[in-house]
């Protein structure tokens, strides 16, 4: 096993469950202290992964509050993953206002919010990176996500940049866009249909591997554009998603 991320402290929001799960697993298989900003604990503590600080990254306040505490506990931060997000479904009819400011204060402002607030400790270290989980819906059209494709849409361009902004400071800042993948996620989202078995059967069809990305393959591409090795790369966004965005293969 690598040692690659002993001494690194590492901030993961939506660490409690999926994809920030699952990072947060291998980082801490890898050396590094792992602080987990959360609504949940969900399976971080009871897995070992990592220490829970709870943290609603909508909030300017919970996420002030939960610097502080992890500034009392270190004295820099080398890797920042901005994982949590939020979901919304329908075309821009359905799209409410609330629903609007909601989604885009969680995943867009969230994102700058929690990443602002990091920079101070991020600059203490020599191997500062930041790594946004994005999505495919930021690069093709996927059918009635409005919402959710435009916030994702987003955090791609911000994600650059942050990377145009930082790269002065030698903070790296990269993406990695999943395509649908195997977590409690889509286990809600199944949940919400009416033939779920049906659903989850058009979900394997649209990627053109014909299966769900897995959360630990997600982590992976997340780690390697975390990884000190990879000091030449900034700014760039990495797809995991089985060739969705990418391929246009017969049927
Ligand atoms: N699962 C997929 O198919 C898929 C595909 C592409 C991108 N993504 C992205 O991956 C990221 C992680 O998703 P996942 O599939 O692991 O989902 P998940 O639901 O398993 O985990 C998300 C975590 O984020 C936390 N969270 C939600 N809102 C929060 C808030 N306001 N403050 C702090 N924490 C909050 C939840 O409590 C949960 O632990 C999301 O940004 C999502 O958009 C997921």
């Amino acid at each position: 096993m690598s040692t690659d991320f002993q001494g690194f402290t590492v901030v993961i929001s939506g660490a409690g469950s999926g994809i920030g799960l699952a990072v947060s697993k291998k980082l801490k298989a890898q050396g590094a202290t792992v602080f987990g900003l959360d609504l949940n604990a969900g399976e971080l503590e009871s897995s070992g992964a990592g220490t829970w600080v709870q943290c609603d990254i909508g909030s300017d306040e919970s996420v002030t509050q939960a610097f502080a505490t992890i500034s009392s506990k270190v004295s820099k931060i080398d890797v920042l993953i901005n994982n949590a997000g939020i979901g919304a479904q329908g075309g821009v009819e359905a799209a409410t206002t609330e629903e609007w400011n909601k989604v885009l204060n969680i995943n867009v402002i969230g994102t700058s919010r929690v990443s602002a607030a990091a920079l101070p400790l991020l600059r203490k270290s020599t191997d500062a990176a930041i790594v946004n989980t994005c999505s495919v819906v930021a690069t093709v059209g996927l059918p009635k996500r409005a919402i959710y494709s435009a916030s994702k849409g987003a955090i791609l361009s911000l994600t650059l940049a942050m990377a145009a902004d930082l790269l002065p400071e030698k903070i790296r800042v990269n993406c990695v866009n999943p395509g649908t993948a195997e977590t409690p996620w889509i286990g809600r989202l199944l949940s919400q249909a009416s033939d779920p078995a049906k659903e989850r059967a058009a979900l394997e069809a649209r990627q053109p591997m014909g299966r769900l990305v897995s959360a630990d393959e997600v982590a992976n591409a997340i780690i390697y554009l975390a990884h000190p090795g990879q000091k030449s790369t900034t700014g760039t966004v990495l797809a995991v998603d089985g060739g969705l965005h990418s391929l246009n293969l017969p049927k």
